[in-house]
């Protein structure tokens, strides 16, 4: 998952596990490094399942020959379970090549019958290994030559790194589809799947394109496409400064994360809101005659993502009345659906990586749909290969489970609906303008939320023992609680749901046992009046069956206040920007939960930060 490599004076081992560890946020199972002897130059291999903590023993009880090439992989299992063997680096029969590798190679199982065939020794179940072996094949001296005549022959999605032991001070990478980035520095050079790796050293980068290898020495970086033919090479400046990588002062990423979403939000606004009110959306490179044309809208997003993209179909039928469907990326083009040059699809991606996302917005592009992407990283293959971005500006989110990103994701969504509304001239008056300043002083109300959270980690450490909790919500309140139950999921490894609150009584009412702990997210008691009413009622059904009620609700809503034996209050918003102010208090709960419980809130167990397989 997590790829890094180096060619430089420094000794090799310590900058690429330093630069592992700054991409453990990733998530992984294995990790492990090789590195070009000094001495012989032949290939010294280590490699553990598990934390590098595991692999960091293993070197400290056994110390690998000192050298200034090297790279290094944290492995997310795919093909074959996380064990030694499997782990990366994968060599060829004669030890002679080292490869790492993110993604998965489609035909490898053809490819390994043929190298067994060929009388080669597979020792591990992975589809990598193939390609140490066809490396070794095709190797005459140029490494990158015969890693672009390799790569001819792969299907799949892959980023490749190798190191050869007849080449000297050379790393060699290659890309489809999964990241990969080059650091210069000044007489070193860094390969790795994103900056974090090497911001501590170098603030220069270089994002390869998609179907290129890179030829690493100390002095020197050569791009090419597959068949050698130069590519240009597409340098620029990280302003993201290593502590922005790096946990602050806090415990846990998360908490930072969380800590830290009054700017984010703030941030995301920035510029984008002018004093009259109207809303600068100048990245948006989708003409106004075609915005104006768009008859139906399509939001296509996994996870966290996924949740805001429920939201924001709210926002945008209620401001634009233009029809809009929300649908989970894995899901979507495998169902035929109806797309024309009338449809705008967004896709929401914190990483802009996630491969059901990306296979989502191709589709759409296909079918001659207009692709708008809301995404936190920069440069990343789902903004690439979209016609249009708004980058959320949340900076560089370490932690699994997403906050501060689903936070900026609402607004780009509450951003791109106005806009929507505001080049369509529909439904502008009163209530939008009303909107936008509450939107303005979204981070204000964010940062209040977080100053009252203490009841909220006390209960959370009091629930530690519960062995399920349930999230209720209506409108956009529903989807929060999709969130809020996935947060605990996430985190605390607890049977967690979210329900519309309406559907309680079709079926998950019969849950409802003494003792049971429901979070129910409550709509402002204004405007929608209705909607707040009848949550009220729900509130009392699940109470007279004995659960224990945990009611999110608005500053001076007195009504819920009977009901609930803990309530939780958040400031008043507009019913459609609630979502901003009510999830904080469930992302600290999941989080306090999962601490008492004892577990590793960044890293939670079988999750990945960006999955970049379907
Ligand atoms: C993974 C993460 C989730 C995230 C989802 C979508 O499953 O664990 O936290 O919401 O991917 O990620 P994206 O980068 O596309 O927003």
């Amino acid at each position: 998952c997590g790829i890094v490599g180096y060619v430089g004076g420094q000794p090799a081992l310590d900058v690429v596990i330093a630069g592992l560890k700054r991409l453990e946020y990733r998530g992984y199972d294995s990790a492990g490094v090789a590195v070009q002897t000094e001495s012989d130059g032949s290939l010294a291999v280590d490699k553990r399942a598990g934390k590098l903590a595991n692999l960091e023993k293993s070197l400290a009880d056994s110390p690998l020959p000192g050298g200034a090439t090297g790279i290094g992989h944290t492995r997310w299992a795919t093909h074959g379970g996380p064990t030694d063997a499997n782990a990366h680096p994968h060599l060829d029969d004669a030890g002679r090549v080292a490869v790492v590798h993110n993604g998965i190679i489609e035909n490898f199982a053809a490819l390994r019958a043929e190298i067994a065939e060929r009388g080669h020794q597979l020792r591990s179940e992975t589809d990598t290994e193939v390609v140490a072996h066809l490396l070794a094949e095709e190797y005459e001296g140029d490494l990158a030559e015969a890693m672009r005549r390799v790569c001819r022959r792969l299907d799949g999605a892959f980023t490749l790194v190798a190191v050869h032991a007849d080449a000297p001070g050379v790393v060699v990478g290659a890309r489809r589809n999964s990241p990969l980035v080059v650091g210069r520095g000044e007489g070193e050079n860094f390969l790795a799947s994103d900056v974090a790796a090497f911001i501590a050293h170098t603030r220069e980068a270089v994002e390869l394109g998609q179907d290129q290898v890179v030829e690493l020495r100390a002095d020197s970086v050569t791009v090419t496409d597959f068949d050698g033919a130069p590519a240009e090479i597409r340098e620029y400046h990280v302003d993201w400064d290593a502590s922005a990588a790096e946990k602050g002062g806090y415990d846990y990423f998360m908490l930072k994360e969380i800590a830290e979403q009054p700017k984010a939000v703030a941030d995301t606004l920035l510029g984008r809101i002018g004093t009259d009110g109207r809303l600068t959306l100048d990245e948006v490179r989708i003409e106004d005659r075609v915005l104006r044309a768009v008859d139906k809208v399509v939001i296509v997003a996994c996870g966290t993502a996924f949740h805001a993209g429920m939201i924001a179909k709210y926002a945008i039928e209620h401001w634009t009345r233009v029809p809009c469907e929300v649908e989970l990326a894995s899901e979507f083009r495998y169902r035929d659906p109806i797309l024309d040059q009338q449809t705008l699809v967004i896709a929401i991606s914190q990483s802009g990586e996630t491969m059901d996302t990306l296979m989502a917005l191709r589709h759409a592009r296909e079918q001659g749909a207009k692709v708008l992407a809301i995404c936190n990283t920069n440069g990343s293959t789902i903004p690439r290969e979209s016609d249009a971005v708004l980058y959320t500006h949340a900076g560089p989110e370490v932690a699994v489970a997403s906050t501060k990103a689903f936070l900026t994701q609402l607004v780009a969504c509450y951003l791109v609906a106005l806009y929507l509304g505001q080049v369509r001239g529909t439904k502008w008056g009163d209530e939008i303008n009303e909107v936008i300043r509450q939107l303005a002083d979204a981070p204000r109300q964010v940062q209040q939320v977080l100053g009252t959270m203490e009841p909220v980690r006390e209960l959370a450490r009091s629930l530690a023992g519960a062995s399920s909790v349930l999230f209720l919500g209506r409108h956009v309140g529903y989807p929060v609680a999709l969130e809020g139950a996935l947060k605990l999921k996430e985190l605390a490894y607890m049977h967690a749901e979210g329900f519309a609150a309406g559907e309680l009584k079709h079926g998950p009412i019969a849950l409802i046992e003494p003792g049971l702990p429901v979070v129910v997210v409550v709509p402002s008691p204004r405007g929608r009046s209705v909607l707040h009413d009848k949550i009220v009622s729900n509130i009392q059904e699940i109470r007279a069956r004995g659960a224990r009620t945990i009611v999110i609700a608005e500053e001076g809503d007195e009504a819920v206040a009977p009901y609930a034996d803990h309530l939780i209050r958040i400031p008043v918003a507009p019913t459609l920007l609630q979502p901003l102010v009510s999830t904080v208090p469930l992302q600290v709960f999941a989080c306090e939960l999962a601490t008492a419980k004892g577990h590793e809130v960044d890293q939670p167990r079988n999750l990945a930060k960006s999955v970049t397989v379907e």
